[in-house]
């Protein structure tokens, strides 16, 4: 089963990816938290997307591609992923469903969440998240520990570089421009599902388990 969750920045696909895929038991495949991993070691992969993250810019779609299409050759992507963040344009998505018909998969569903720029901003400049384990925290709606340590971990807790104002807005820009008209992509190819993005999380959760179901 290949789940897509399309959204756009801040529209909770990290957040609502934990529970999809402890429900269904499926590997958690997220582009940016795999950039993300490079660049925090350092690794040429790394060192190579840095200047697109920093911007708010798309990584190149062939470098983007393979690291995904060898992602989902594991073994452990043979039942299924959910795809977090990928794909984001028209040619992603077209070498996604041709590398999957080697393999005689398909996508199963595209989970559209929709969510407004005005929360998207509201959501994104107050996120912080735990250095080491990963963890989420939101300044407002699910404050960070006051000594600044994470609450599971211990971990350091930060502010992604690319979650500043500015960067945010071109993040916003670039995603109506080039990942929103996959909306009608997939709608085209009767897998899109539309999900309410905005209210409390668990709600979100419920929305998406029902456009699973149905
Ligand atoms: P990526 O890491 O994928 O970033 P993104 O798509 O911009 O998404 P985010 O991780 O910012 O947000 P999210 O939707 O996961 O929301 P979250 O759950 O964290 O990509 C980063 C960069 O990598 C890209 O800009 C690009 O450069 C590159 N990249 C990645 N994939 C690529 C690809 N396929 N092609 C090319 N380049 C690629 O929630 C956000 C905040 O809101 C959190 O604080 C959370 O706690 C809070 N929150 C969530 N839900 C709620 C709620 N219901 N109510 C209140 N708060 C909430």
């Amino acid at each position: 089963m290949i789940i897509i969750l399309l959204g756009p920045p801040g529209s909770g696909k990290g957040t609502q990816a934990l529970p999809v895929t402890e429900k269904l038991k499926l590997p958690h495949v997220s582009t940016g938290d795999i950039f993300r991993a490079n660049l925090n070691q350092g690794t040429p992969l790394g060192l190579e997307v840095k200047k697109y993250m920093d911007a708010g810019a798309l990584v190149p779609d062939d470098l983007v591609v393979r690291l995904v299409a060898g992602r989902l050759s594991e073994p452990d992507a043979k039942n299924g992923v959910l795809l977090d963040g990928f794909p984001r344009t028209a040619a992603q998505a077209e070498a996604l469903s041709a590398f999957l018909a080697e393999s005689s998969r398909q996508v199963a569903r595209c989970l559209s969440l929709e969510v407004s720029d005005a929360t998207i901003l509201t959501r994104l400049s107050g996120r912080r998240i735990c250095r080491n384990c990963g963890l989420g925290y939101h300044l407002s709606f699910s404050p960070p520990p006051a000594d600044g340590r994470c609450g599971r971990c211990g971990g350091e807790i930060y502010q992604r570089d690319d979650d500043r104002e500015e960067t945010i807005k071109n993040r916003l820009d670039v995603y109506h421009r080039q990942t929103s008209p996959l909306i009608h992509w997939y709608g085209d190819h009767g897998l899109l599902k539309a999900v309410d993005g905005e209210g409390q999380v668990e709600e979100i959760t419920r929305r998406i388990f029902a456009a699973l179901e149905d």
